[in-house]
């Protein structure tokens, strides 16, 4: 049978093709489509008819329906309706809208009104309120309790203010829109519908909330009317989400729409966390005509705080003295890299880095000491054991970067709760690290007679540590590639200005050991170590910096958790390369287990050709068994300008 033709919105009122003659038999009805319009279209005895495809009751589908004694049934509770005209039978009153019906020599034919008007919603404003505060980017899945939210972004989209992604799990919009936000400082939206839709975005916001990535959650709800009653998808999303977001507001009829967007996004961005706004389905289409939309304007201060004269005095008397300071970066200093630079050049001292900070100075830079800790080099671990003095700039002092309690600490940061946040700091400085570092660096003196310039260190532990790498790539045992062959030939090929997204397990921690960066950013599910962030966080970054290289690193462990949206990457033509390290198991576990002497149990894993389900995808697919493969793979992967896979068969005993 032909499809119906599809026509788009139409000016006028006209006949539309709807179905081809004898597509329908003789007591049949079906949904059919004319402009915008969903009908249902039936056929009594040679008599088409064309009712409203929405059962006036609840919104049935009268196309899914059957035809009993004469009378179209609703699928759902059994209303009967007259199949041309629409009348209910007895004494009911309501009934579905009909249209004429012509049926032609070359077709059926249906005469459709002009569609009304598009009368401005709550949705509008809303939606324009996002953009009004940057919000180009949305990542989420469009369902039955958003729709009315949806129609204003595509409204939106089409007029060029945004973009709309739609993802394949809400999970995957939730990871995407936080490497967004840990990009660039601004928030993305996810956007899910009640119930399931927005629990699927928790662990993503969660990556966001302790990250500090600013994020806006959106979620559609159940109407109002049935709101805390039980009804299908009815979930206490504000209760659920308390914990997550620093606000979560419903969104009621009366509401000023347009300031609880704007206070959802000024929360987001300068609390750098997760805001979210819960719409009851039918608000999202209420009528506003007239209502403006709000923005940024006179609501958001100059965050460029100076520091308090009496700390920078203290710190200023600290490094007077050190004779070996070193400076430690984090991912809040990732904006400021260049006065915090002249600081360690000022200093001679060298720059190491956290884990999530990795990339922030190259690792070819003569103070450059690579990432300290459990995912770092001997390089900066040696530095740190030797100075006399810790400068942290945007830093947390997690347990994975280590940052030695023991020495004295001058720790710069613009969140007051940041500072000495697990043990004290000698001196806390509470200010914008790009100007307190220019602060510190206007009235740096010359520091002791016998400060060592410790660039010498710095590339003597490289060169010791570049042995040791030298002699790790040239691992083979034959079962597999190792991780350091990978990240050596990755640093050959990755471009210096690419974003590279990172997972969790052995992968990420042999990605921070071996891969040098040049300029290179690194992004990762830090405080919460989420498995699974690697490639939709890749997919957030390709919208943050289409101009930019994407590159993902993940184990199969990882991607098996978001498989499906390799088809998004398809979908949307990102260029995303994807080098996967597949050791079949949940590596990092296993070593966990022989560590305490468990018996290994659970954690081998049943994988799928992946190169293979790349190309089954549409995207390029690459396999790679052995070292010699991978400068040719890795070539042709990054010069796809899609997305392509390099699956990697890896040694899990060469980490
Ligand atoms: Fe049609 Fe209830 S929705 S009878």
């Amino acid at each position: 049978m032909a499809e119906p033709e599809v026509t788009a919105a139409l000016p006028e009122a006209t006949w539309v093709k709807v179905a081809e003659v004898g597509d329908l038999g003789d007591g049949r009805v079906r949904t059919v489509v004319a402009g915008t319009r969903s009908l249902a279209l039936t056929n009594c005895g040679g008599t088409y008819g064309a009712l409203d495809n929405r059962c006036p009751h609840q919104g049935g589908p009268l196309g899914e329906g059957s035809i009993e004694r004469g009378l179209l049934r609703c699928p759902w509770h059994g209303y009967d309706y007259d199949p041309t005209t629409g009348e209910p039978p007895g004494a009911f009153s309501d009934r579905p809208e009909s249209f004429p019906v012509e049926v032609r020599d070359d077709g059926v034919y249906v005469s459709i009104r002009p569609p009304a008007p598009h009368v401005r919603t709550v949705s509008d404003v809303m939606v324009e309120t996002m953009v009004a505060w940057g919000i180009t980017h949305v990542f989420g899945m469009v369902g039955h309790s958003n729709l009315g939210f949806a129609d204003a972004l595509r409204r939106q989209e089409e007029a060029g203010n945004l973009r709309y992604i739609g993802i394949r799990h809400e999970g995957a919009a939730a990871f995407a829109a936080s490497a967004y936000g840990k990009l660039t400082g601004r928030p993305a939206a996810a956007f899910a519908i009640a119930g399931p839709g927005s629990t699927n975005l928790l662990t993503g916001l969660y990556d966001a909330k302790v990250d500090r990535s600013p994020v806006l959650a959106i979620s559609g709800q159940v109407p109002s009317k049935v709101l805390g009653q039980g009804a299908f998808q009815d979930v206490d999303l504000t209760g659920a989400f308390a914990d997550v977001a620093r606000t979560s507001r419903t969104v009621l009829p009366g509401s000023d729409h347009a300031e609880l967007v704007t206070l959802a996004c000024k929360t987001a961005i300068l609390d750098r966390d997760v805001a979210h706004l819960v719409l009851p389905d039918e608000v999202q289409v209420l009528p506003a005509p007239g209502v403006a939309a709000s923005g940024p304007t006179g609501r958001v201060p100059d965050l460029a705080i100076a520091p308090p004269e009496a700390a920078v005095d203290e710190a200023l008397a600290l490094l007077a003295t050190a004779r070996r300071p070193v400076v430690i970066v984090g991912h809040g200093a990732r904006f400021d890299m260049p006065d915090v630079l002249a600081v360690a050049e000022a200093l001679d001292a060298p720059v190491l880095t956290t884990f999530k900070a990795k990339g922030q100075i190259s690792d070819h830079h003569p103070l450059g000491a690579g990432v300290l800790g459990r995912s770092g080099t001997p390089v900066a671990s040696w530095l740190m054991n030797e100075c006399d003095l810790l400068v942290v700039f945007g830093a947390s002092f997690s347990n994975h970067t280590g940052i030695s309690p023991y020495k004295p600490t001058i720790q710069v940061d613009f969140d007051r709760m940041a500072l000495g946040r697990f043990s004290p700091v000698t001196v806390p400085v509470l200010g914008h690290v790009g100007v307190t570092a220019r602060t510190l660096l206007g009235r740096l003196g010359d520091g002791p007679a016998d400060r060592v310039d410790q660039r010498a260190d710095v590339a003597d532990r490289w060169s010791i540590w570049r042995a040791e790498k030298a002699r790790r790539v040239a691992d083979d045992r034959g079962r597999g590639v190792s991780s350091a062959a990978v990240f050596d030939a990755m640093g050959r090929h990755v471009p210096a200005d690419a974003v590279v997204t990172v997972d969790v397990g052995n992968n990420a921690y042999s990605f921070g050991r071996y891969f040098e960066c040049r300029e290179q950013s690194v992004l990762m599910s830090g405080y919460l170590g989420s498995i699974g962030f690697g490639f939709p966080a890749a997919m957030g970054a390709w919208a943050a910096a289409p101009d930019r290289p994407i590159v993902a690193v993940t184990g199969d462990g990882g991607f098996g958790q978001y498989l499906a949206e390799l088809t998004t990457a398809v979908k949307f033509d990102m260029g995303i390369t994807h080098v996967l390290l597949d050791n079949s198991e949940l590596g990092k576990i296993t070593k966990e287990q022989r560590a305490v002497e468990m018996e290994v149990w659970q954690t081998d894993l049943l994988n799928p050709d992946f190169a293979e389900y790349a190309r089954l995808c549409g995207a390029l697919g690459i396999r790679v068994e052995s070292p010699d493969q991978l400068d040719t793979a890795l070539a042709e992967a990054l010069a796809h300008p899609g997305p392509a896979l390099v699956h990697v068969l890896t040694d899990t005993n060469l980490l």
